[in-house]
Formats: C-alpha cells, sequence, structure tokens
C-alpha cells in the first residue's frame, strides 16, 4: 500500500500510458531485500534473489508501457560495508543477470548503460557490463540505466575533477561553465532528469542517488518491500506522480 495517494484498483492496466501524463525517466531506489529475507526467517541473500525477480519484471515492465529511461539504484558506493558474503552475493546475481541479458535478451530493444564507477567490480564484471553497453548500444528502445557503485557524491566529484582537467589542458573556458555542460560530465550526460523517483521499503531518504539530477523530481516513497513490489505498484507510483503540480519555482 502506497503512503500517498489512492489505493489502487486491482489488475494491472497495461494502457496506463493512454490514461495518464507519463513521466519520460523514473529512477527506482530497489530497497527492502533485506527485510523482506528477515521477515522469513532467510539469510539477506534470498531477498536480494528475489529483489533481482523483481527487477526483471519491472524493468519489461516499463518499457511495456512506454518509459523512455529507467534507472534502477542496484548497489552503491556505500553498500561494500556490508558483510563478505553478502557482497558476494550480490555478484553473483550481477554476474547472472548481466550473463542473461547477453544470451537471452539479444533480441531486446532496451538500451543497457551502467552508471557508477565500473573500476570498483571484477575484471569479469566489468567485461561483461561492457559487452552489455556494446550488444545494446544500437536498439530504439528504453534506455536502462543500472547504478552500480554508484554514489551521486562521487558522480559530482568525477565531474568536477573532469572539468577542472578540460579547464586546464584549454578544452573548456572557464565561462562556458553552466548547469546544462554540468549535467553533461554526469553519468547521465545527454539524458533527461528523472521525472519520478520511487522508494520501496518505507524509507524516507535519498541515500545518494542522483542529487545532481533530481533538483525538481517527484518522489513517491511507497510502503511496500521491493521484492514485493509488483506492476500495481508501479500503476500506482505513475498514478500519484501524474497527480501532482509541477511549479519549478513558478505559480
Ligand atoms: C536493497 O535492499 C539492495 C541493496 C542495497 C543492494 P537492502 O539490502 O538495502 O534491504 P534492506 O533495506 O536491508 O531491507
Ligand atoms: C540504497 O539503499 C542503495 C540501493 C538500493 C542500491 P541502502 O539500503 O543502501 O540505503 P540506506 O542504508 O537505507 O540509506
Ligand atoms: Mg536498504
Amino acid at each position: 500500500m502506497a503512503l500517498f495517494g489512492k489505493s489502487k484498483k486491482s489488475g494491472a492496466s497495461s494502457d496506463i500510458s493512454k490514461e495518464i501524463i507519463m513521466p519520460a525517466h523514473v529512477g527506482i531506489i530497489m530497497d527492502g531485500n533485506g527485510r523482506w529475507a528477515k521477515k522469513r526467517g532467510l539469510p539477506r541473500k534470498a531477498g536480494h534473489r528475489e529483489g533481482a525477480k523483481t527487477f526483471r519484471t519491472i524493468t519489461r515492465y516499463c518499457s511495456d508501457i512506454g518509459i523512455k529511461y529507467l534507472t534502477v539504484y542496484a548497489f552503491s558506493t556505500e553498500n561494500w560495508k556490508r558483510p563478505e558474503d553478502e557482497v558476494g552475493a550480490l555478484m553473483g546475481l550481477f554476474k547472472s543477470y548481466l550473463e542473461e541479458a547477453l544470451s537471452d535478451f539479444k533480441d531486446d530493444d532496451i538500451v543497457v548503460r551502467f552508471i557508477g564507477d565500473k573500476s570498483g567490480f571484477s575484471p569479469e564484471l566489468q567485461t561483461l557490463m561492457n559487452e552489455n553497453e556494446e550488444s545494446s548500444a544500437s536498439r530504439k528502445g528504453m534506455v536502462l540505466n543500472i547504478a552500480m557503485n554508484y554514489g551521486s557524491r562521487d558522480e559530482i566529484v568525477r565531474a568536477v575533477k573532469n572539468i577542472a582537467f578540460d579547464v586546464k589542458s584549454g578544452k573548456l573556458d572557464e565561462s562556458q561553465i553552466d548547469s546544462s555542460l554540468v549535467s553533461n560530465y554526469m553519468y547521465t550526460a545527454g539524458q533527461p532528469d528523472p521525472d519520478l523517483i520511487i522508494r520501496p521499503s518505507g524509507e524516507y531518504r535519498i541515500s545518494n542517488f542522483m542529487l545532481w539530477q533530481s533538483a525538481y523530481t517527484e518522489f513517491v516513497i511507497m510502503n511496500k518491500l521491493w521484492p514485493d513490489f509488483t506492476t500495481n505498484d508501479m500503476d500506482e507510483a505513475l498514478r500519484i506522480f501524474a497527480q501532482r503540480n509541477r511549479r519549478y519555482g513558478g505559480v
């Protein structure tokens, strides 16, 4: 059940895009896997396994209903502090997904991109990430940004360093620095800012996700753990978004 908005009618409506004004870019903080497992007396990694299934379902659904950009937060720069076996289980799930995406989803229309610092991952995972990006680059469908070893402060620091470097080397003049230039030094260069960010699991925080890009993003907090999140919940979040009055500082 959502904390905000009306409760949803039963049954997924595949034509939601005809019913409401759709966001072009949706971000999802895929949170609550650990609590889902704990509630069932299972190890946290069982929650991540379930969460990975939800990720596949929701990604497909977003693509089907015509979302143009979907950014999912899969692993933060802070998540390395978790116990070794949990991090290991997550790396195993990433590997399975990346292999599956290469072999089974090759006729798919989704463009896969990774945002975050790839160099933190094993060479094998980095290769799989690069292969997924290269093999999907010419597709025409939804752009899926998978945020892995992503932290927004890290992203901003990286952008500042690159801008400083380009000024120093004469590629850029200080007078050219404005907010659209800064946007183009982010991992999401060339993409619209997220219109909507959904956080399941009921937490009211951003946890280092898209700080620069979310200046005027609408937030929807859902009181559902990510493994329990359904296409109906996605519809509900989209309906809540469509009822918001976005003013961007105007009247
Ligand atoms: C999100 O679920 C997955 C990752 C952060 C990798 P959590 O593992 O954070 O689940 P909770 O918040 O502990 O329930
Ligand atoms: C944010 O969730 C990161 C991902 C969902 C990948 P966390 O579970 O790491 O965030 P906190 O610790 O609750 O802020
Ligand atoms: Mg969490």
